[in-house]
C-alpha cells in the first residue's frame, strides 16, 4: 500500500532521514522502531506530507504523492496522529469527534440542521468503539493523558482513512492504559480493515501486534522483516532494545 524508496531530510546539515526505504503492506500492523532521535517522527512528516523531503519517493497505491500536501494525502485516505495530542481541549469529547466529522464530510445537503447535530449517529457509534461514549459529555482537555490520546484516535479515525500512522499511540501512558489502548488500536484496524504504520518506544507492544518492523538508528534503517526476523537480527545490529 505504501512504498517509501530512499526518504532523506536533512536539518542544516544534519541528515535526520537517510536514504530510508520500506514497504508496508495492505491491511498490514507496521511498526516503526528505534532510539530517541533515530528520525520516526521525522520519518511520519515526510510521509504525511508536513515536511519536504530532499530526495526519495512516497508512493501511495502505486501512486506517486512525493510533496502532495497533507490536507490532500487526507483526502486520499492518509490519516495520522501526532506524538503530542491534537485535540480541542474546550470542546466535549462528543463535539471533538463530531468537528472532525464536519470537516471531513462537510455539511452536505444539511443546511438547515444545527452543526451540533450533524453525524450524530457516527459521533456516537465512533465513541461507542472508543469506548469513550460515556464521557462523550466531558471538556477533553480534562480528561486523562490516555483518554485523550484515545480521543486524538477518534479524531483520526473520523476522517475515514485508508492507512493510519500513529505517532507514539501510548506515549507518555501507564501499564495498564498502554496495554488498553493497544488492544483498541489493534481491534479497531481489524474491524476496518486498516492499514496501520505505527511508531512506538514500548517493545512488548510492537513484538506482540505488528506483523512487519522496520529498525531506525540515526536515520538509516538498519532492519527490516518479520518480528522474528528483527528479533534474530538485534544480536549483531545491537538492536532491539528494551528502553526504545
Ligand atoms: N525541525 C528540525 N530542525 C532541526 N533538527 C530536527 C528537526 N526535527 C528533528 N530534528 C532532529 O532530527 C533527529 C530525528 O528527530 P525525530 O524527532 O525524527 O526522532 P524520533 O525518532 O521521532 O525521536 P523520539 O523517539 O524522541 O520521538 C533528531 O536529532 C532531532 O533533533
Ligand atoms: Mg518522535
Amino acid at each position: 500500500m505504501l512504498e517509501v524508496r530512499d526518504l532523506t531530510k536533512s536539518f542544516d546539515g544534519f541528515v535526520a532521514v537517510s536514504r530510508v526505504s520500506f514497504d508496508v503492506p495492505k491491511h498490514s500492523v507496521s511498526a516503526i522502531i528505534g532510539p530517541n532521535g533515530a528520525g520516526k517522527t521525522t520519518l511520519f512528516n515526510l510521509i504525511t506530507g508536513h515536511l519536504r523531503c530532499d530526495t526519495g519517493r512516497v508512493v501511495l497505491n502505486g501512486r506517486d504523492v512525493t510533496g502532495v500536501p497533507p490536507h490532500d494525502l487526507c483526502r486520499m485516505g492518509v490519516g495520522r496522529s501526532f506524538q503530542r495530542t491534537n485535540i480541542f481541549a474546550k470542546l466535549t469529547v462528543y463535539e471533538n469527534v463530531q468537528a472532525a466529522f464536519v470537516s471531513h464530510r462537510g455539511r452536505g445537503w444539511n443546511a438547515f440542521t444545527p452543526v451540533r447535530d450533524l453525524y450524530r449517529d457516527e459521533t456516537l457509534r465512533l465513541l461507542e468503539s472508543l469506548r469513550l461514549a460515556d464521557r462523550a459529555g466531558e471538556v477533553a482537555g480534562f480528561l486523562s493523558h490516555g483518554a485523550q490520546k484515545q480521543l486524538e484516535l477518534g479524531l483520526a479515525l473520523a476522517l475515514e482513512p485508508d492507512i493510519l500512522l500513529l505517532d507514539e499511540p501510548t506515549a507518555g501512558m501507564s501499564a495498564s492504559e498502554t496495554r488498553e489502548t493497544i488492544q483498541l488500536i489493534d481491534r479497531l484496524a481489524r474491524e476496518r480493515g486498516l492499514t496501520l504504520l505505527f511508531t512506538e518506544h514500548d517493545m512488548e507492544v510492537v513484538f506482540s501486534i505488528a506483523q512487519k518492523i522496520t529498525v531506525l538508528h540515526q536515520g538509516r534503517v538498519i532492519a527490516d522483516g518479520s518480528p522474528a526476523a528483527v528479533r534474530a537480527d538485534g544480536g549483531h545490529v545491537g538492536a532491539p532494545h528494551d528502553d526504545w
